[in-house]
């Protein structure tokens, strides 16, 4: 399998060029903290455990995350392209997915954004509840207010972003986030991609590295 990783910020864009890439060009797109989400919301024994670590800002602890790739993944045809936002996020996560018989990581690329784009862009993020497309009150908004523009379905605001939970989840990938990108760059994979740029150009360089 081929696979791309995006590494970076929450808030750094990785989920909104996954998904335009996902619909545009038919990779597989595993958002980790979409699947959290669903898991939640299906009050399943992952998000029953994912929710309180999520509310406060904290990862979910390695060995649940890995056991819930290694099951997304396993059905997967060996020829398929695939793009992980979210996953890894610690180095055993990126030690985990390389001890995967069947999957290859090509590439992480790194959105890379300075941190006081961050706040605002995450204080205004909206989702659609029903399809999970992203938007933001002010950089992205949708034409009619608080409705999705592609399924109708009502936007919010997701929990964690918050601004009391989203200088902790900030906090957390400060200290996940160097040796991460270590470990791809020892392995000559690491990409940088300048993310405080328009959704446009971002998209145009994602596609002449992917
Ligand atoms: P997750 O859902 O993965 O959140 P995140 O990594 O914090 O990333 P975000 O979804 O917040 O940001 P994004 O980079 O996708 O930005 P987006 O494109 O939406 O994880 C949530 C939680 O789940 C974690 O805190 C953790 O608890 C748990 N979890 C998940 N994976 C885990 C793992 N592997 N291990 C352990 N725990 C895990 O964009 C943000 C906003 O900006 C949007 O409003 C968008 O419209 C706007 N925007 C995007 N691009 C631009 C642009 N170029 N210009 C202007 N605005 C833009």
């Amino acid at each position: 399998m081929d696979l791309s990783v995006f590494l970076g910020a929450p808030g750094s864009g990785k989920g909104t060029q996954a998904k335009r890439l996902a619909q545009t060009y038919g990779f597989h797109h595993f958002s980790t903290g979409d699947m959290l989400r669903s898991a939640i919301v299906g009050n399943t024994p992952v998000g029953i455990s994912a929710k309180k670590f999520m509310d406060n800002g904290e990862l979910v602890p390695d060995e649940v995350m890995i056991r819930l790739i290694e099951g997304a993944l396993s059905p997967l045809k060996p020829s398929s392209k695939i793009l992980l936002d979210g996953f890894p996020r610690t180095v055993p996560q990126a030690e985990a997915l390389d001890k995967q018989a069947h999957t290859q990581v090509r590439q992480a690329i790194f959105f890379q954004i300075p941190e006081s784009v961050l706040i605002s862009r995450l204080t205004g993020r909206r989702t659609c509840q029903k399809c999970g497309e992203p938007y933001h009150v002010l950089f992205l908004p949708p034409q009619k207010e608080n409705v999705c523009d592609r399924c109708g379905g009502p936007l919010i605001q997701r929990s964690d972003d918050k601004e009391e939970v989203v200088g902790r989840r900030l906090q957390v990938f400060n200290q996940q986030n160097a040796a991460l990108l270590d470990y791809y760059r020892a392995k000559n994979k690491l990409s940088q991609c300048d993310a405080n740029q328009s959704v446009d150009a971002i998209y145009q360089k994602l596609l002449e590295w992917l």
